[in-house]
């Protein structure tokens, strides 16, 4: 009888590798791959029979490190996506009959193929905001029509830190908003797919902008910063929350194998390879936008605060660069583009960006005095 594999075995050769493991772009925190941290987590955490569904050691001692950064009353649901988290967390503060109150930009609005409406079977009720942030009087545009049978009852706020467009809400107006919120009878649920990299710009501990503002339950990110995969769901409002296990089960978020993802939030959460990888992320966004200061050609749109630079360049630089560079069209209308920084980008990556940057405009204008074009900025 053939011998059963040993945890130990290691794959023959590196001869399946199908990547470049030095390149990078700027497309998405999510390109990235695993910290080593995470990766060794991940070894230590294999071999062996764990009991299956969250009943292993590494998810028991979870609630204690999440417990550790958002109080003593948060409890945590592993979960394998962004997607999977915010749909069941807005389920579980929710009626059948709810409404959910959010940025148009809002990730749960533009980028999860409906599945707030269809998967939660929630209503979206979406406000225009310039900077992806809801205030108390955006809020009020959408919070209306309580009691009204015709209307789908406003039930939640749900907000991202950092938002989509790389800004933060300081741990003010997220207390103004939470107030705001509970006043009118509706729980705050907070999408941190890019929770730390708020927490590092804020330079504030987790639970200041969140447990103590009056967030009542959240998505927690880990693949944008150093995870193989998975996200927590952390309620931190227990009295507000309902039913969470069966919702992430019907939703088929539950994981059999859930130390593998459990272990893995144990190494970012632990130490401060969370912060340190967030702190990095932004400062490589930070230097991006300071390069791009004194190039001619490009203007950076918004506020560099998180790990995203939002810039405005003539399309066809936009073009020339993407075939040296991976990132996205933001905006296909004003030719918006979005430029993503992650734990592992490195100084040079950047320099080299910024003066492929300054380079194709440079191409771009000189193309266009012979021509006696001039392109839009
Ligand atoms: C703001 C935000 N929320 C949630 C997600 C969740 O994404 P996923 O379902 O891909 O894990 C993302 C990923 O891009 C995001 O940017």
């Amino acid at each position: 009888m053939a011998d059963a594999p040993t945890v130990t075995d290691q794959p023959a050769s590196d001869a399946i590798r199908r990547h470049d493991p030095h390149s990078r772009g700027f497309a998405s925190d999510n390109y990235a791959g695993a910290h080593p941290e995470v990766l060794t987590a991940l070894a230590l955490a294999n071999g062996g029979h764990q009991s299956s569904y969250g009943a292993d050691a590494y998810t028991a001692h979870l609630q204690e490190v999440f417990r550790r950064h958002f109080g003593p009353a948060a409890e945590v649901f592993p979960v394998f996506n962004g997607t999977g988290a915010n749909v069941i967390s807005l389920q579980a503060v929710t009626e059948r009959w709810g409404g959910v109150i959010c940025a148009e930009t809002a990730h749960i609005n533009t980028d999860e193929c409906g599945a707030p409406e269809r998967v939660g079977g929630l209503k979206l009720l979406t406000v225009p905001t310039p900077d992806g942030k809801l205030t108390p009087e955006l809020i009020d545009r959408q919070a209306f029509g309580f009691t009204d049978e015709h209307r789908a009852q406003p039930q939640v706020v749900a907000i991202t830190q950092s938002t989509e467009l790389g800004t933060c809400y300081t741990p003010e107006e997220l207390r103004a908003i939470c107030d705001h919120a509970h006043d009118l009878g509706m729980a705050v649920h907070l999408d941190g797919a890019r929770i730390a990299n708020a927490a590092a710009f804020l330079d504030v501990p987790l639970a200041r902008f969140t447990t103590e503002a009056g967030v009542d339950i959240l998505s927690f990110g880990g693949t944008k910063n150093g995870l193989l995969f998975g996200e927590c769901v952390v309620v931190l409002s227990p009295d507000r929350v309902r039913g969470l296990p069966y919702l992430r089960k019907e939703t088929m978020q539950l994981a059999s194998k859930m130390r593998f993802v459990s272990v893995q939030f144990e190494a970012l959460l632990t130490g401060d390879l969370w912060l340190r990888g967030a702190r990095h992320a932004n400062a490589m966004a930070g230097r991006l936008e300071a390069a791009l200061r004194t190039v001619d050609g490009v203007r950076v749109q918004r506020p560099v605060q998180a790990n995203a630079v939002f810039a405005v360049l003539p399309r066809e630089v936009t073009e020339r660069l993407q075939k040296r560079y991976r990132f996205y069209v933001w905006d296909e209308r004003t030719g918006e583009v979005r430029w993503m920084c992650a734990y592992d980008t490195t100084e040079d990556d950047i320099d080299g960006f910024a003066e492929a940057i300054a380079e194709e405009l440079r191409a771009y204008a000189a193309q266009h005095d012979r021509s006696g074009v001039t392109g839009p900025a």
